[in-house]
């Protein structure tokens, strides 16, 4: 159903080099992994953690959880529409709901997805069994299939093995940003032994290892490959910004010709360009940066 029809995706994505002064200089490689060339709307680590989840939903009705400006239910709710599944998307903040809708879930709006706006407390406990239920029955979304936040479930993570499998052999080093970890806990344990893995966060909070931890015990029964994660480049958090991160992620598509994803890729190359600078890299080594996602909107 996914592999084929309207959600085929292109896989293995490509790799490719750029030149870049501030990695040759300390004799390193930069390749990217272009994931966001996988599907033109299921983009990045989306289409490796939603096929296997929409598979399983087996034509049932879908619901998900995000943000106000989620990628994951921007590509949730595409992938319902060229499904023809149902999907609900409950978001985090009651008081959207008596606001005009923002760009990202105006998209989620026109793919068909019906949205239910939860209360910050009550969207905090939405693992939590009772809450849960209770969050289902007022979305009126009983018996319809529950992919998680951020689409990390064991099936997503699987599905993110792959990513690590298409790179073996090819990168010595290889990094990804980070939200619920799902896709850095599913690459590692794809990776080839003596490649290792590196988490840029872009939350605050350092709480992240134990949960990549979970993840990757629930999908793979123990902690899988070597990974680790760098918590310095979150730029005070989730959406945060600063005018040095803008001003960086700019350069960085006016020089390689790249449309940088400014709420995860961006972080993640610039911490990689620091690292390379504070010499953490030791020189001869290649680093594969997953672009994980493409900006929204689409300039
Ligand atoms: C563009 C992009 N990159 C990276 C991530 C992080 O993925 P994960 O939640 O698996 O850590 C996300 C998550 O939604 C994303 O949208």
């Amino acid at each position: 159903m996914t592999s084929t029809g309207p959600l085929a995706p292109r896989l293995p994505s490509p790799l490719v080099e750029i030149r870049d002064g501030r990695f040759v200089r300390h004799g390193l490689r930069l390749l990217l992994k272009r994931d966001d060339l996988i599907h033109p709307q299921l983009i990045g680590n989306k289409w490796r953690k939603l096929a296997p989840n929409l598979e399983a939903a087996a034509g049932r009705q879908v619901v998900t959880f995000g943000g106000a400006y989620s990628n994951h239910l921007r590509a949730t709710a595409a992938a319902g529409r060229l499904l023809g599944l149902p999907t609900v998307g409950v978001v985090r903040g009651q008081e959207l709901a008596d606001r005009p809708l923002n760009p990202s879930l105006s998209r989620c709006a026109a793919d068909g997805m019906r949205l239910h706006f939860v209360d910050r407390s009550t969207y905090r406990h939405k693992s939590e069994p009772e809450t849960l239920a209770a969050i289902l029955r007022a979305a009126g979304a009983e018996g319809a299939y529950v992919v998680p936040e951020g689409g990390s479930n064991a099936a997503a993570v699987r599905g993110c093995r792959a990513l690590g499998e298409e790179l073996r052999g090819r990168a010595d080093v290889i990094a990804v940003a980070c939200g619920t970890g799902g896709t850095l806990a599913g690459l590692a344990a794809g990776l080839a032994p003596g490649q290792r893995a590196l988490g840029v966060p872009v939350l605050k909070g350092g709480f992240l290892e134990a949960d990549i931890q979970a993840l990757q015990e629930h999908a793979f029964g123990a902690r899988t490959g070597t990974w680790s994660l760098d918590d310095r480049f979150h730029f005070g958090g989730y959406a945060r910004t600063t005018p040095e991160l803008d001003t960086f992620a700019e350069r960085f598509e006016h020089r390689h010709g790249l449309p940088v994803e400014r709420l995860y890729v961006a972080k993640l190359l610039y911490a990689l360009v620091a690292l390379a600078e504070e010499g953490a890299f030791t020189p001869g080594t290649s680093i594969a940066a997953v672009v994980t996602g493409r900006p929204f909107p689409e300039a």
